[in-house]
């Protein structure tokens, strides 16, 4: 029954690792995890493929209409199509913080998401989880760290893909983004008022995980 499903959310801003840190603790509950980020990228990626620009309300919704997204077993899915080797590029980030703030899309997401977390349980990561989303979710978890410890983290990450951005520039695109994201008017990035901060500018992503997992596995005593 619904009644034991169970929900867990992790916001936070760009780069303070959600979704691997979402990713293992719902590996340890043995629960799905939901990139909601994904899903918004997948948006992006189509819309910029299609040529549709962020103003271009009616073809917008007519594109968006057609399009299904998915997520799967880890996997994203746009029309039928795992796009999960083509969303993680700076052009891509960029392109899902501007088309996110666009009502219709995030209409479109925050319902399919919610089909998602209906019947199983849970981990699902995001801007909007705790406060929109789920906001009766049994555990919020708010993940942040500071600008320059999440723009070094996001560098390392770019550099082992053969990525030639500067430091600079990847701090420069966490500022915009973070920008956006607190400062749409739908839905922006806060942090839930029952939610659970963490601050992992000095944890490693093991101690993270550990202390989430302990809050989960304490609460449900
Ligand atoms: O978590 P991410 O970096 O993959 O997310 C990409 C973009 O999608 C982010 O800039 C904001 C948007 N997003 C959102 O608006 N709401 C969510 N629940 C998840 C992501």
């Amino acid at each position: 029954s619904s009644d034991s499903v169970i929900r867990i959310a992790i916001d936070g801003p760009s780069g303070a690792g959600k979704s691997t840190i979402a990713k293992a603790v719902a590996a340890r509950l043995g629960i799905e995890y939901v990139d909601t980020g994904a899903m918004y990228r997948a948006v992006g990626y189509k819309m910029k493929r299609e040529g549709i620009g962020p103003g271009e309300e009616e073809r917008l919704e007519a594109a968006l209409t057609d399009t299904e997204i998915d997520f799967q077993n880890g996997v994203i899915c746009l029309d039928g199509e795992d796009v999960s080797g083509r969303i993680r590029t700076p052009e891509i980030s960029e392109a899902a913080s501007v088309y996110s703030a666009i009502p219709a899309v995030r209409e479109k997401l925050v319902r399919a998401q919610r089909e998602i977390g209906h019947r199983r349980s849970v981990v699902m990561d995001g801007r909007d989880i705790g406060t929109n989303v789920f906001p009766d979710a049994q555990f919020k978890f708010y993940l942040t760290a500071d600008a320059e410890e999440r723009a070094r983290r996001r560098f390392l990450e770019l550099q082992e893909k053969g990525g030639t951005e500067t430091m600079e520039q990847v701090l420069e695109d966490i500022r915009q983004r973070d920008y956006n994201d607190t400062h749409r008017e739908l839905n922006p990035l806060r942090k839930a008022e029952d939610a659970i901060e963490v601050d992992s500018t000095d944890m490693s992503p093991q101690e993270v995980i550990d202390a989430i997992y302990r809050r989960i596995k304490d609460g449900q005593n």
